[in-house]
């Protein structure tokens, strides 16, 4: 599990649907089978947030809406849910594009440069414009996605080695850890404590504000303990997930030429050269094809757990209240009874009246059920946005030599991706919008489905 996890875990199905493993001295079941991840996902109460993994997320980002107990978890996702609204996320593609393309500016021709950590600061610049209208200056930007990175890396083990005295040690990992995780707290403190002082903005920060001051409506009002909670859980979740999911895309995309040649086709037809809006997004069919399979093949967020809230069964099995329970996207979205050639990138796979998305419960990048993922639908824009801005102005390039083996963390993609840039020679002329284009709303809103359909080329909810 911790030299070769993705290995382990492909492992496990050859054993049954419901696999016991111990991770020192604690017992967890693994559940291998899409129908019963999706029965575990729609049962929220039973399954809750817990277990090791959501012990030490708590930790770090206290109570907010990712970590909150079912109890709690209704009222939070009405808090926080509305800035993630499909129609919210579509009036944020022009900011998405704007950071995609000063991504694009800062490269040269031939210059090599560390893909993961360009996409790492692009989605910094994204979510914290969107959280706190940038707030972040590019100092404190840039000290956020050093913490983040030293959080990610030592996060993992913490969430599957149950043993507390072990991080209290004052190794230099341990130092760094700590030293990221108060760094990070004291910047979103920061942040809340300038706003109070200075003008009201209207951003997801200015929201939780407005409502910390309970004016009697109809919600109860967020604390101030939890504006802090939520200000950090969205940073934390919002930032490294897309980053690496663009990263993946891009390693992906250099070693499967004919992916990246229609890519290069649809981009140059339906954007030419010229700045994306949101319209564009329902005509990039590949493009989110591409974002679509490299969540499947690489999926950022590759395991989780829960814990039984009540005695309780699966697959026939026994689980008395309190045990832990693992599912990983990884696992199920590289079951080849789900999908074929599982380690194959097909994009077209997911073009409808393909076999793709596999039985229930069996894509699942975002998770399902109540705890789906809340930033889905943001996420998959500004991936689509970022691949379509930056693959229509360059090439990316692998320098020759071995492909790396991908080394999970809390998160899975690629840490450390450099790659050359060679520029595109792309139409200039602005191509109008096509009659033959697929049914959008005028807003070009993306929506990640709530219902499964057979053959539809979008990411499934169990
Ligand atoms: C490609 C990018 C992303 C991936 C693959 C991803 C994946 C996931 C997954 C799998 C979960 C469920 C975890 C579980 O079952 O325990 C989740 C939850 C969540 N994600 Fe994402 N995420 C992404 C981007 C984002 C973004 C951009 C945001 C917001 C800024 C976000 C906010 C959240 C929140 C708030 C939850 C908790 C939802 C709840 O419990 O109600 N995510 N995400």
């Amino acid at each position: 599990m911790f030299r070769r996890p993705l290995e382990f875990l492909k492992s496990l199905p050859a054993h049954g649907d419901l696999v016991e493993i111990r991770l020192g001295p604690l017992r967890a079941w693994v559940v291998c089978h899409p129908e019963l991840v999706h029965e575990m996902l729609r049962d929220t109460r039973t399954f809750d947030k817990g277990g090791t993994q959501y012990d030490r997320l708590r930790l770090l980002m206290g109570d907010g809406v990712v970590t909150c107990p079912h109890a709690e978890h209704r009222r939070q996702r009405r808090l926080v849910g509305p800035a993630f609204r499909p129609s919210r996320v579509a009036g944020h593609t022009d900011l998405m594009a704007e950071e995609a393309e000063a991504v694009c500016r800062a490269w040269h021709a031939g210059q090599r440069v560390d893909v993961s950590a360009a996409m790492m600061a692009m989605t910094t610049r994204v979510i914290s414009r969107v959280l706190f209208s940038g707030s972040l200056d590019a100092t404190r930007s840039a000290e956020v996605r050093r913490c983040l990175a030293d959080v990610v890396r030592g996060l993992f083990v913490r969430t599957v080695v149950p043993l507390d005295g072990v991080f209290r040690l004052p190794t230099p990992a341990n130092r760094r850890y700590r030293h990221a995780v108060a760094r990070l707290h004291t910047i979103i403190d920061d942040l809340i404590a300038e706003r109070r002082r200075g003008a009201a903005r209207d951003d997801l920060l200015g929201t939780l504000l407005e409502s910390a001051r309970d004016d009697g409506g109809t919600m109860p009002p967020a604390g101030e303990r939890e504006v802090h909670d939520q200000m950090i859980t969205l940073l934390l979740t919002g930032v490294e997930t897309t980053a690496l999911c663009l990263a993946s895309a891009f390693a992906l995309l250099a070693r499967n030429p004919e992916a990246e040649r229609r890519l290069h086709a649809e981009l140059d037809t339906v954007l030419a050269g010229r700045t994306l809006v949101a319209a564009d997004l329902p005509h990039l069919v590949h493009t989110r094809n591409v974002v679509t399979e490299t969540l499947r093949h690489s999926p950022p967020g590759w395991l989780f757990t829960r814990v039984t809230t009540r005695d309780t069964r699966l697959a026939g099995h026994r689980l008395p209240r309190g045990s832990t329970v693992l599912y990983s996207p990884y696992l199920l979205q590289h079951d080849p009874a789900s999908f074929p050639d599982p380690d194959r990138f097909l994009p077209d796979r997911w073009l409808p009246g393909r076999s793709a998305p596999g039985p229930r419960g069996a894509m699942v990048p975002f998770a399902a059920g109540g705890r789906k993922c809340l930033g889905d639908t943001f996420a998959m824009t500004e991936a689509i946005v970022a691949v379509a801005v930056i693959a229509g102005r360059w090439r990316l390039r692998r320098p020759p030599g071995p492909v790396e083996r991908p080394r999970p963390a809390v998160t899975l993609g690629p840490r450390s991706l450099v790659m050359t840039c060679e520029p595109r020679a792309c139409g200039t002329t602005v191509s109008p919008a096509r009659a033959d284009a697929p049914a959008h709303r005028g807003d070009g809103a993306l929506r990640v489905p709530e219902a499964r359909t057979a053959g539809d080329h979008d990411v499934d909810d169990a």
